[in-house]
């Protein structure tokens, strides 16, 4: 039961292009009132008319940098205060950084994607969920990555930030279970968004698939219905991962170097 002027709404970071995009559309496809947050404000309200223009739902855009560390805590009071009850939330929004060793990275891009990929992820996961444990009732869906499996040599922080998303899931999903809170980790493989400033890595489809960012939404919400734990929202790209299980920690971070190392050689098709 809503308490009197509460609204339902699904809350999802990083709306405005890819997998963020794609959730945006599935979720306003089935009825859901959003809340989008991003830092591009324009790309916000364009999503926004567009969605509108299509289905009966409620839209609420607010432009925030999630790599502040504050910017979490101001999201959750923004949903509290204008009474924008978050039943879903979303933790979509993340980045990359360029193909590097470690110690060559800015520590200024360092810190931010740290606060974005896992910060934010950890604080609105924290702030939401409390809220959700108290009604019996909520899900979270978290964005994490196939990097989650094993380490990633020339993009160690990354690989760093969603193996601490997918564990930190993992671990919530079994906590809140009690409470009737779901929360699953999404894992994609490589998927055809913008995420990839720097090229396209397009590899042949029999080799490895690139996904539309629409099956990993559709997918993932599936995935979040039935309360699994994680998923992977490709077979191909699931037993990939399942590499990184047979082989030692040193094998795998081998080979990650040694297809890292390819990545930067080979014009993909
Ligand atoms: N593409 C892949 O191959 C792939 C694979 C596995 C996992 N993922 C994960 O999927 C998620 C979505 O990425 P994508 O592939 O859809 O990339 P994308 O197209 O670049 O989308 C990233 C989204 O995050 C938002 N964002 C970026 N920095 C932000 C910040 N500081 N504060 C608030 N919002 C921010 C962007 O919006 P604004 O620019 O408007 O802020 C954008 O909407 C990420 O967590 C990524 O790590 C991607």
């Amino acid at each position: 039961m809503l308490k009197s002027g509460m609204t339902e709404y699904t809350l999802i970071t990083g709306a405005t292009s890819g997998i963020g995009r794609a959730f945006a559309v599935e979720f306003a496809k089935r009825g859901h009132n959003l809340v989008l947050a991003s830092r591009n404000a324009a790309r916000m309200s364009a999503v926004q008319k567009t969605l509108r223009q299509k289905y009966k739902v409620k839209i609420v855009c607010v432009k925030t940098d999630l790599s502040r560390p504050q910017a979490p805590e101001e999201l959750y009071t923004f949903c509290t205060q204008n009474a924008y009850l978050v039943q879903t939330l979303i933790n979509n929004a993340g980045c990359g950084l360029k193909t590097k060793i470690q110690v060559d990275q800015n520590p200024r891009d360092i810190e931010q994607l740290f606060q974005l990929n896992c910060g934010a992820v950890l604080k609105l996961s924290t702030l939401f969920g409390k809220a959700m444990q108290k009604r019996r009732s909520g899900h979270i869906l978290n964005v994490a990555s196939t990097a989650a499996f094993q380490p990633m040599p020339y993009a160690a922080l990354y690989g760093a930030s969603k193996a601490f998303v997918l564990s930190l899931s993992e671990a919530m999903h079994i906590e809140l279970q009690d409470y009737g809170v779901s929360v699953t980790a999404v894992c994609p493989g490589i998927t055809d968004t913008n995420f990839f400033q720097h090229g396209k890595p397009t590899v042949p489809g029999w080799l490895y698939k690139l996904l539309p960012p629409e099956l990993v939404a559709r997918r993932a919400i599936r995935a979040m219905y039935k309360n699994k734990i994680y998923v992977i929202p490709y077979f191909q790209h699931w037993l990939i991962a399942q590499l990184g299980r047979f082989l030692t920690r040193n094998a795998a971070a081998g080979v990650m170097r040694r297809v890292a190392q390819m990545r930067q050689k080979i014009r993909f098709l």
